[in-house]
């Protein structure tokens, strides 16, 4: 089976997660279900960044060792996706040994090849992105709270290879998207690249993977973290699962990590030899208010509440279709529930009850047998384009080419009106309701991996378990069953 290995970054442990970090979670987790569709074997990885100057200062607010802590986070991250319905296929924690492991091993081989050397720096320190800023990026005053440090470190020779990586984006190679976010990188990129700061002296922090060939120093949090990506897959260990899941398909990041993973990451792969990811996909944020929804700001809306009061699939329906993919989105209920009421209580919920309530009382129950393959319905699915949408990452358009089948299978009962057709023609009527039912179904297997258990639910009330994305495959005379609203209005 083909593989098709995904990631979401690794989270920071110094707070709760919020909508943002649930929906790159789900994405990933979305685009891995569509894989399945497609007949792919998804492999999904996800994961906690627990190390670092936000961590280690979030521990000691709250009394603890930077381990506790991270051990009394991790359960925050792991219940929401089981709540969120997520299905990965491994959880990595930075702390564990065999990230630590093969962190070090990388930064041996690096220091034997030349590519680090230490030096004395003088430079300002951004806290909050954990990172020395050039003079251009502190006169932009994007970066909060910034110090002026001096001290000697490591560096990893990045310059080396700024020519090397901007053929390789150029030409595609290493995929950028969307195309705004490749020439913002291509744009960073005209500049002379620096080399990368990669130690901190313990003095300063202590809480980091030790430096292999000295140990008065900690690893930078980023040269750590990106590791996750083949330390999980066992690089250097594993070699064959290594290779059979290297290059990743998609890092799936926020436009906020763009530069450390389109031009770091790379870099540290080229130094190691190393092939680079097929493809780097940032999306756009979450906002409140026109403002980036953010920890640090503290406008955070909390998944968990949201998924309490309207179920996970509505949550996980809501951010996959209103969020153009790339683009920024605003998070409000009012639009939540709109969108809710709209698209799932009315469009898709109430032709559910329709099609199988007369089902249910002019055919016993059973679905009826048609007289032939062909409707509107048959050609209006056949037009649906799955694999190029699915390709682009483009989510929410194979919901939306889904919701509009949707509309015309609404639209196709109006015209039929098989509650009438019934007193004259069962045959013909029952055609009809027959061309309804199987809509319903490739409908319902269409956003499955959006909504899995809402699709399980309403294959149930059509009495299949048919997943085919052929048209025609719903079994005439099997039985379907009534049941409750599935998408209940939300008042
Ligand atoms: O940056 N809208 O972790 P982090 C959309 N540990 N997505 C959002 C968002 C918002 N308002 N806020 C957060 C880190 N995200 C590093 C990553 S990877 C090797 C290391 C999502 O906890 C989005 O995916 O700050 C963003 O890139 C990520 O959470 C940042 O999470
Ligand atoms: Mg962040």
């Amino acid at each position: 089976m083909q593989k098709y290995y995904l990631t979401t970054p690794i989270y920071y442990v110094n707070d709760k997660p919020h909508i943002g970090h649930a929906y790159t979670t789900i994405l990933a987790d979305t685009i891995a279900r569509y894989r399945v569709l497609l007949g792919e074997e998804p492999i999904l990885l996800t994961g906690l960044d627990e190390h670092g100057l936000k961590v280690q200062q979030a521990a000691e607010k709250n009394g603890k060792s930077p381990k506790d802590h991270c051990d009394d986070m991790a359960p925050a991250f792991v219940n929401l996706w089981k709540k969120l319905n997520i299905k990965y296929s491994d959880f990595i924690r930075t702390t564990e040994e065999r990230h630590t492991t093969v962190v070090q091993k990388i930064l041996d081989e690096v220091h034997k090849n030349g590519d680090i050397y230490i030096d004395e720096y003088e430079g300002w320190y951004s806290v909050s992105e954990e990172r020395f800023i050039t003079e251009k990026e502190l006169d932009s005053g994007e970066f909060g709270q910034v110090k002026k440090i001096k001290e000697k470190n490591y560096f990893f020779k990045m310059s080396k290879y700024q020519t090397q990586l901007i053929k390789k984006i150029e030409s595609d190679e290493l995929l950028i998207q969307p195309v705004s976010r490749k020439n913002e990188v291509l744009g960073f990129l005209r500049n002379e690249l620096s080399d990368l700061c990669i130690s901190r002296p313990k003095s300063r922090l202590e809480w980091g993977i030790e430096l292999p060939f000295d140990k008065d120093y900690v690893t930078y949090v980023w040269f750590d973290a990106l590791i996750n990506y083949i330390s999980a897959i066992g690089a250097f260990k594993n070699t064959e699962n290594f290779k059979k899941l290297w290059p990743a398909d998609v890092h799936l990041i926020g436009k906020d990590i763009l530069t450390t993973h389109s031009v770091y990451w790379p870099t540290m792969l080229l130094s190691l030899n190393i092939p680079l990811p097929k493809r780097i996909f940032a999306h756009g944020w979450w906002l409140t208010d026109n403002e980036k929804m953010s920890k640090s700001l503290g406008n955070v809306v909390s998944p968990l509440l949201l998924v309490d009061d309207f179920g996970v699939d509505a949550v996980r329906y809501y951010l996959m279709s209103e969020m153009v993919l790339g683009m920024d989105a605003t998070f409000s209920s009012e639009s939540f529930e709109k969108k809710y009421n709209s698209d799932l209580a009315n469009d898709f919920g109430n032709l559910v009850s329709r099609v199988s309530t007369l089902i249910n009382n002019n055919f016993d129950s059973k679905i009826p047998i048609p007289s032939t393959m062909e409707s509107d319905l048959a050609k209006n699915y056949k037009k649906i384009i799955l694999k190029d949408k699915l390709d682009n990452l483009e989510i929410d358009k194979v919901i939306n080419s889904t919701m509009t089948f949707i509309r015309s299978i609404n639209v196709f009962m109006e015209k039929n009106e098989p509650w009438k057709l019934v007193k004259e023609d069962k045959n013909k009527a029952g055609n009809i309701l027959f061309h309804c039912a199987e809509a319903l179904r490739l409908s319902s297997i269409l956003l499955s991996p959006v909504m899995p258990s809402k699709s399980e639910d309403i294959l149930q009330i059509l009495g299949t378990k048919e997943k085919s994305l052929v048209w025609g495959k719903i079994k005439p005379s099997s039985s379907i069953t009534l049941s409750k609203p599935i998408f209940p209005r939300i008042n």
